[in-house]
């Protein structure tokens, strides 16, 4: 048994569930919790005892976003150097189907991991957007590539230029979510779907997944990357830190436009 320390991992028959378990930092996703996800997942995947993973959050929240606590201070160099987000890039290469299940805020790098799941299950409390914007940054973990590949051009602009949320009935409607159910049932429906697919043959469900994929991700990685490095330029200026540092403090920011 791992000791798990942001994270909790259940194998229920042929089923993963993997619970991202920071509740009172709203499960933000800082470098630790990326890192034991991706192995949870990884490990999962090279489990032929499973055939489905079940990705949710504990407490009132899927995820609120990448960790602006870790990142606040950061430089333009640390950034680039780290290749800050890269980490992510395994989590895509997971073969075996994943269902992201969302119950309230998926922001930021929470909107972005659900997105890199197969399936969204939403929760009627379910809040979806990229709000980096407010902070002085832009999307960092594949929001401005999968948001525009899945809901187009004129609404991701509309989410990732102004930050504002959309619930869960807009999202579904707009074709991020799969399925909307009451809150209380999110995490029963996904499992029951994952439970469905895992029940079916590994490999071609695997198939399945990948031949989709190709549909949606041709040229996906160097949007990715492209985003990634000017993601970490936005660490050069001064509205980053005004921007994450008045999060931190709690106050409106103040931007300089430099
Ligand atoms: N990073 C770090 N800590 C976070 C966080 C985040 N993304 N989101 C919430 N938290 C912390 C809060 O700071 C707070 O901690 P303290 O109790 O120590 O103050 C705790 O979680 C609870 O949050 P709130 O008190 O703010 O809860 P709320 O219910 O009043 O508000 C919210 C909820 C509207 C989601 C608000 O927390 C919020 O706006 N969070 C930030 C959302 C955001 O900007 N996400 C994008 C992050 S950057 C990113 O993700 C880059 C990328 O592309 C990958």
């Amino acid at each position: 048994m791992t000791d798990w320390k942001t994270i909790t991992v259940e194998r229920r028959d042929r089923v993963g569930l993997i619970t991202l378990n920071r509740p009172d930092a709203l499960n933000a996703l800082n470098l630790e919790l990326m890192r034991e996800l991706v192995a949870a997942a990884s490990d999962l995947d090279a489990d032929t005892g499973i055939g489905a993973i079940v990705i949710t959050g504990a407490g009132k929240a899927f995820a609120a976003g990448a960790d602006i606590k870790e990142m606040v201070d950061n430089d333009y160099v640390e950034m680039y150097a780290a290749d800050w987000f890269s980490g992510w890039s395994r989590f895509t290469a997971v073969r075996t189907p994943i269902i992201a299940a969302v119950s309230g805020y998926a922001l930021g790098g929470g909107c972005e991991l659900a997105m890199m799941c197969d399936i969204i299950i939403a929760g009627d409390t379910a809040k979806f957007g990229q709000p980096e914007i407010k902070l002085g940054v832009i999307p960092g973990m594949g929001g401005s590539q999968r948001l525009t590949r899945a809901i187009g051009k004129a609404r991701a602009m509309d989410l990732i230029l102004t930050g504002r949320t959309m619930d869960a009935v807009e999202a579904e409607r707009a074709g991020l979510v799969s399925r909307v159910v009451p809150a209380d049932a999110v995490l029963d429906e996904a499992m029951s779907t994952a439970a469905t697919i895992g029940s079916l043959s590994l490999p071609i469900t695997m198939m399945a997944k990948e031949v989709v994929n190709a549909a949606y991700e041709t040229m996906l990685e160097s949007g990715i990357r492209f985003e990634r490095r000017v993601f970490h330029a936005t660490f050069a200026t001064e509205d980053q830190k005004e921007g994450m540092s008045a999060f931190v403090e709690k106050r409106d920011p103040e931007f300089k436009n430099r």
